[in-house]
């Protein structure tokens, strides 16, 4: 069985502007064939440690699965942190629950292992929205930009960019190179490339693509939650519109919010991003009270619809499945493996001289002082 959703795809024209098109996609509604859970996961566990592999999981994900990562000394993070964890782990087997552009940046980052992911159907809008080959059309007719793309990409857009970005690192990156002089050519979500822009200032061309699940969520549905939890403190994921992210109090990447929700001393937060995540919010903020941000929903009984259907397929059937056959793992095309390497080290480079920085120092001219060479071409 199967479920339609809308995708934007991107066109460019003869003045080599970008515009929006749509186009639907179908995907697989997720197995659910097991039902002693207990057992499954006892099982599921032993099955990792055979196979020396660490599961790597996204807050997206099925509560079972994020539980099941914790409990085998795997990690949930977010993609920069997955990508990190599966790269610096000992495992000669990292298996990737989350969707497809993230195992493919595992295997990128550590070409050694065996890379699985739990379901090959796991994808993303903003992946199938930026095809490499428009993608390279609209790089060629802007030479002069520096090309940075968000982690949501296939391995041949991320072979064509000078920095790959996650949520998390995105806004120091564009700083770093806006401090440089450099103009920037952004893909694919329109919404984290114009919230970037803005807080930046950096001259920024955007692509138009935008993930199915962040463009629901509503300002005036939210407005009106807020109106009724007015002490609540609103987090926001940058891929939703900007008319929602003007109403954050905090706005971040999945980690960056689930830190804000365990710190701020507040009792209620209203979360505008995929619901998978108020597991572990609830799990490492107990006590305090979380509502999903409303979306526009498929009907008018659906108040929030914001769960990513593709990071729904990755369930304990999907990951018993995959452990029964787990085949060579993802494979990334030679051509592209290098360039794509390339984008992608420089930003885990980056990140690395920035976490060193934070430690050594708090004072901010230093900070840029440090990242001066980092990613230099
Ligand atoms: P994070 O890197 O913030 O976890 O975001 C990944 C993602 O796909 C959000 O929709
Ligand atoms: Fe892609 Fe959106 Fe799903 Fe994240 S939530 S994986 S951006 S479709």
């Amino acid at each position: 069985m199967t479920r339609r959703y809308p995708i934007d795809v991107c066109q460019t024209d003869s003045q080599d502007a970008v515009s929006r098109q749509i186009t639907w996609h179908e995907v697989p509604i997720k197995l659910n064939l097991q039902t002693d859970k207990a057992a499954l996961k006892r099982s599921l566990a032993e099955q990792l440690k055979a196979q020396d592999a660490v599961l790597v999981a996204h807050y997206y994900t099925d509560p079972d699965i994020q539980d099941l990562a914790l409990e085998t000394g795997g990690c949930v993070g977010d993609s920069l942190e997955m990508a990190r964890f599966g790269q610096e782990h000992r495992a000669s087997t990292v298996l990737v629950a989350g969707v497809g552009f993230m195992a493919e940046s595992a295997k990128i980052l550590s070409p050694e292992k065996r890379v699985l992911a739990v379901h090959d159907e796991a994808t993303c809008s903003l992946d199938l929205g930026c095809a490499p080959e428009d993608f390279k059309q609209f790089c060629e007719a802007h030479p002069d930009r520096e090309i940075v793309v968000y982690a949501n990409t296939s391995a041949a857009v991320k072979a064509q960019a000078d920095w790959v970005v996650t949520s998390s690192i995105a806004l120091d990156i564009v700083r770093h190179l806006h401090a440089q002089g450099k103009k920037i050519l952004w893909a694919p979500d329109r919404h984290l490339g114009s919230y970037i822009q803005k807080q930046t200032g950096a001259d920024m061309l955007l692509w138009q693509g935008s993930c199915l699940v962040h463009d629901e969520f509503k300002a005036d549905g939210l407005t009106a939650l807020m109106s009724e939890y007015p002490d609540a403190q609103v987090l926001v994921h940058p891929e939703s519109p900007a008319s929602v992210v003007a109403l954050a109090d905090v706005v971040g990447s999945t980690t960056q919010l689930l830190r804000a929700a365990i710190k701020h001393p507040a009792d209620t937060f209203i979360v505008a991003t995929d619901q998978g995540i108020l597991h572990a919010m609830r799990q490492q903020a107990p006590g305090k009270t979380f509502l999903a941000a409303p979306t526009a929903g498929e009907s008018a009984t659906c108040k929030s619809c914001a769960y990513c259907p593709w990071m729904a397929l990755n369930s304990l059937d999907a990951l018993h499945e995959r452990l029964k056959q787990p085949g060579p793992g993802i494979q990334v095309d030679a051509a592209l493996r290098e360039g794509a390497r390339r984008s992608l080290q420089r930003m885990m480079d980056f990140a690395a001289a920035q976490q060193n920085t934070l430690r050594v120092s708090a004072d901010l001219a230093e900070h840029s002082k440090q990242f001066q060479d980092v990613g230099a071409a």
